[in-house]
């Protein structure tokens, strides 16, 4: 069976909505911890006005240092040009940026309307970034708080003109509207749109569907998943968004079923010891770390 891909989005997703700031050098402990425990992808933090969200202001140092860790894919957030050159500056692989669906989201996220957010990434892929991959995350994509529903063929449009000039296209739960049936249903309709280039699924566990979502997601063929350790996480510009599908539980469900993550449930967990410290303050949640393995667990070969 084919390995699923765990983007790690806990310290951009999860602490820029903390209620706590976590220092620098507990970023770099916690994702040191991440990588040791077999994560290769870890979405390390966002180039926005650090007046805006003062967690980020240390995402430059975050980043360069997340490049020494070998095997770690090192990705950052991006919501316009200046934004993805101070990425490409500190050295990020990969950066993505937020595409909403929804207007009233985008408007209120990135003060541009989606259409105009296309057009910001469509540059900063025009914008010289040798070996650096662009991903575009169309935001909202299952509903949005502001805007109520959003039209699937907005998603669908969205998606298939980032696909013309971004590496890959994810999609987003950013307010944990979605249920197994849509999921399957708008990941099936983009896919036949764009084929390959939708890669990820960005999910949040608002109303407890994260992981329902994912398996869905999964049987549609999807193989990369966005999560957070500790299900922190949301959008601080989403009335209502909260926490991320929960890495943790996101990791036991594919292993216990035999679908390799290539990280180890163990040091997943000492990893989450090095979260907790880095940011005490801060509630985590997660089933499979306070119920334990079960007795006899194998992880998938
Ligand atoms: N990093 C640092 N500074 C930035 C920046 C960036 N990516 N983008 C703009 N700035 C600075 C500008 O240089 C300008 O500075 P000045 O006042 O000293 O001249 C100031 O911020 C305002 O710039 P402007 O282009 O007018 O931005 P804005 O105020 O319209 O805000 C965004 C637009 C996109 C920068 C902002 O809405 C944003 O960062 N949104 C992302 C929010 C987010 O992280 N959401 C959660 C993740 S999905
Ligand atoms: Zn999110």
């Amino acid at each position: 069976m084919r390995k699923v891909h765990i983007c790690e989005v806990g310290p951009r997703d999860g602490l820029q909505n903390a209620k706590h700031l976590m220092p620098t050098d507990a970023k770099k402990a916690w994702i040191s911890a991440l990588a040791a425990a077999g994560v290769e992808e870890i979405e390390v933090g966002s180039f926005v006005p650090p007046k805006l969200i003062p967690a980020m202001a240390d995402t430059g140092e975050v980043v360069q240092y997340a490049r020494t860790l070998p095997g770690v894919k090192v990705v950052a957030l991006a919501p316009n040009l200046k934004g993805f050159q101070r990425a490409l500056e500190a050295g990020a692989h990969k950066v993505t940026f937020p595409v909403s669906a929804s207007r009233l989201h985008s408007e209120s996220n990135v003060r541009m309307t989606p259409e105009q957010m296309v057009e910001e990434v469509r540059k900063c892929a025009r914008y010289p970034h040798p070996g650096v991959e662009i991903e575009g995350a169309v935001s909202t994509a299952f509903g949005c708080t502001m805007q109520g529903d959003v039209p699937e063929d907005d998603v669908v449009r969205i998606a298939a003109k980032l696909a013309e000039f971004c590496d890959g296209v994810a999609l987003a739960d950013t307010v944990g509207y979605a249920n197994p049936a849509q999921i399957r249903r708008v990941f099936r309709r983009v896919k036949n749109e764009i084929g390959a280039k939708l890669e990820a699924a960005h999910l949040h566990n608002t109303r407890g569907l994260g992981l329902a979502n994912a398996l869905a997601a999964y049987e549609e063929g999807v193989r990369h998943f966005d999560s957070s350790m500790g299900g922190l996480g949301g959008c601080p510009f989403a009335p209502g968004a909260s926490g991320n599908v929960i890495t943790e539980d996101l990791v036991f469900m594919f292993e216990s079923m035999g679908v390799p993550t290539g990280i180890s449930l163990e040091q997943l967990f000492r990893a989450r010891e090095v979260l907790v410290k880095g940011i005490p303050e801060e509630p985590i949640y997660g089933h499979t770390p306070l119920a334990g393995l079960p007795k006899g667990f194998r992880a998938a070969a």
